[in-house]
């Protein structure tokens, strides 16, 4: 049975969809069967790996909103592993169309149901807001994984998706767990990045990862040529701490389970 990590933080810009592709690449390539689903109206995920697959036909919006199976939707990439879900920007409408629909935090969940049995993960990318698109990841999901981005005010809007957690834990998927917090464009030339990690560090006790993705301009090129950063460029920094995050959560995984 696959497990399924939301990749959640409703701050923009703090790495969701560069982790969400590149753990996505990263897993693929250990030979662990990886579908990557497109939540966010942005379609980040699906631009960043345009190369890979053939974008036509059904979209996570009609799996959502017009009840599509979602085996009409996964798309097959040019990585054995990995296959991907699209997004559109017709996905805007969801957050306001899932309202009138029954158990509407429950969309996504009633449709991965029977597909999860064929991956080893499932990967949601989530849009940066804490509306329906998000509750149905949170929903869904056996964890949230939150970027932070190493800057100033990286913890700010925390507590706020701390509590919705929480509320999800109590009202609508008591399983969920934290996977982990993930600190991302870290820069060891400033003393501030050094600071922000201690912060983080401290607040969620034990739930960091100590692989940090730091700042590395090869990731943020890596989507314009519509590819995970491995097949851009696989001896970059980027590529060599996404990989190294994805050892740490394979092996926290098994620990766990043990
Ligand atoms: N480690 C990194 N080094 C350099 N640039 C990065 C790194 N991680 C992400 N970026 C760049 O930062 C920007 C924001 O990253 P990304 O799109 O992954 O964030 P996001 O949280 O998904 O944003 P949104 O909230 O809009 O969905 C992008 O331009 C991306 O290429
Ligand atoms: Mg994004």
């Amino acid at each position: 049975m696959g497990k399924i990590i939301a990749f959640a933080n409703q701050k923009g810009g703090v790495g969701k969809t560069t982790t969400a592709i590149n753990v996505a690449a990263s897993l693929a390539v250990s030979e662990l069967k990886t579908l990557l689903i497109d939540l966010d109206p942005q379609c980040n995920a699906t631009t960043g790996l345009a190369e890979m697959f053939s974008q036509n036909g059904t979209t996570i919006y009609d799996i959502l909103v017009r009840e599509q199976p979602m085996s009409k939707g996964i798309k097959k990439t040019s990585l054995d592993f990995l296959d991907i879900v699209p997004s559109t920007n017709d996905l805007v409408g969801a957050e306001i169309e899932l309202v009138g629909m029954m158990a509407r935090e429950y969309q996504l969940r009633k449709c991965i149901k029977r597909q999860i049995k064929k991956y080893d993960f499932v990967l949601l990318d989530c849009p940066p807001s804490l509306g329906l698109l998000t509750l149905n990841a949170l929903s869904t999901a056996d964890s949230v994984l939150i970027p932070i981005q190493c800057e100033y005010f990286a913890l700010e809007g925390l507590s706020q998706l701390l509590q919705t957690i929480r509320l999800v834990q109590r009202h609508l998927n008591p399983g969920l767990e934290i996977e982990g917090v993930l600190i991302t464009m870290y820069d060891s030339r400033l003393n501030l990045s050094k600071q922000v990690v201690k912060e983080v560090k401290d607040y969620f006790d034990g739930k960091t990862f100590s692989t940090m993705i730091r700042r590395n301009v090869r990731l943020s090129e890596a989507p314009s040529f519509g590819k995970p950063i491995l097949l851009y460029e696989a001896n970059s920094p980027g590529a060599q701490d996404y990989l190294t995050l994805v050892q740490e959560m394979l092996e926290r995984g098994s620990k766990e389970t043990r």
